[in-house]
């Protein structure tokens, strides 16, 4: 049996950090609102477009796996805010990392982006159509929002990580995944302004209207998470306690809290770095991921187990 080891990890995030205190200068809100309803303190905003983010986290998780790019045979490209359309987001990766052998496509489902890309990934490595991949997660989703509009710009920031995943038969990496999809929910979340029913209408590119329904995907992303995690609990006959970390989708420290507590799972075992990053949507676990690993939180041999909600609505 072929599985798919986490070899390598990276991550790059833009110089430029936005705080509450910034954000209060030309909204009206304020450090205490956007601590207490969310825990974030800041985020970050990137001057360079998406692919320079997703090249530097990518070479640096290469460089983590001893992997020559040239040698990469797949890039699965998380995101939402592309660069470009057509040609799709990898394929600018697989050209600036001179990947030629690299297979190249975009994973559009919103912030769990990355986890479907993973889950991708990880399958055509299981099934032998590759031996490696990069999956990257990141985000510039600054450049589509609506700076008018306080319920949803505090929220998000910029930020890409990249891993890489190679195969191995020893029984590591990916052991169980699970990704849904409630599309009931699908309108309460929608970016108008981003995608093709807008074009030919004299609409500024980058102008948005976000309609959010904060507290109902508050909601379903609880239930959802908490849902998938139960599912690859069981599948692997694990329990809560057995997990050693838990890494989430990086939007809300509330959902974080009380999906971890619906999963009976201290808050000592899951990683945090919203308050510094904001909801860096697709960017979001890896960067996590990264900071988790980096600071040695997580060992060789441990299980951790990645959650993630988004637009769609989807989860995993
Ligand atoms: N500053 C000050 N006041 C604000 C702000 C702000 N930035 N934003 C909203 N308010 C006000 C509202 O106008 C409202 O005032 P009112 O009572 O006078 O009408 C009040 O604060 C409460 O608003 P609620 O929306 O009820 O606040 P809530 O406690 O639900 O928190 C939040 C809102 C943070 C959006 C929360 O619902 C949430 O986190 N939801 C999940 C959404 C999320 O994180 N999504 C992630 C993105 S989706 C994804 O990742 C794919």
């Amino acid at each position: 049996m072929t599985y798919a080891a986490i070899t390598g990890w990276g991550k790059c995030m833009p110089p430029a950090v936005l705080t509450n205190a910034d954000l209060a200068t030309f909204l009206d809100t304020n450090d205490e609102w956007i601590t207490s309803r969310t825990g974030i303190k800041e985020r970050r905003i990137s001057h360079v477009p998406l692919s320079d983010l997703a090249y530097v986290s990518t070479m640096r998780a290469l460089a983590c796996a001893g992997l020559d790019p040239a040698d990469v045979e797949l890039i699965v490209f998380g995101c939402c805010s592309y660069d470009d359309q057509v040609p799709n987001q990898a394929s600018g990766l697989q050209a600036q990392l001179g990947a030629k052998k690299a297979a190249s496509m975009d994973v559009n489902t919103a912030c769990t982006s990355f986890l479907y890309s993973l889950s991708t990934a990880a399958a055509l490595i299981r099934t032998g159509v590759v031996k490696n991949a990069v999956v990257v997660g990141g985000e510039i989703i600054t450049a589509y929002m609506d700076w008018k509009n306080r319920g949803v710009a505090v929220l998000f920031g910029d930020g890409c990580a990249s891993v890489v995943l190679q195969a191995t038969d020893k029984e590591e990496g990916l052991l169980a995944e699970k990704l849904g999809c409630d599309s009931d929910a699908r309108s309460t979340l929608v970016v108008e302004g981003m995608g093709c029913r807008y074009a030919n209408q004299g609409r500024i590119l980058g102008h948005t209207n976000w309609i959010f329904e904060g507290p109902e995907i508050f909601k379903r992303a609880v239930l959802g998470m908490s849902g998938a995690c139960a599912d690859v609990l069981e599948k692997r006959h694990l329990t809560a306690d057995q997990i050693d970390l838990v890494i989430p989708h990086q939007a809300n420290l509330r959902i974080i809290d009380a999906t971890a507590k619906r999963l009976d799972m201290p808050m000592d075992r899951v990683i945090v770095t919203v308050d510094r990053h904001g909801n860096t949507s697709s960017g979001s676990v890896p960067l996590a991921l990264d900071e988790a690993v980096r600071s040695g939180r997580v060992q060789r041999g441990q299980l951790v187990l990645l959650e993630a909600f988004g637009g769609g609505f989807t989860w995993g």
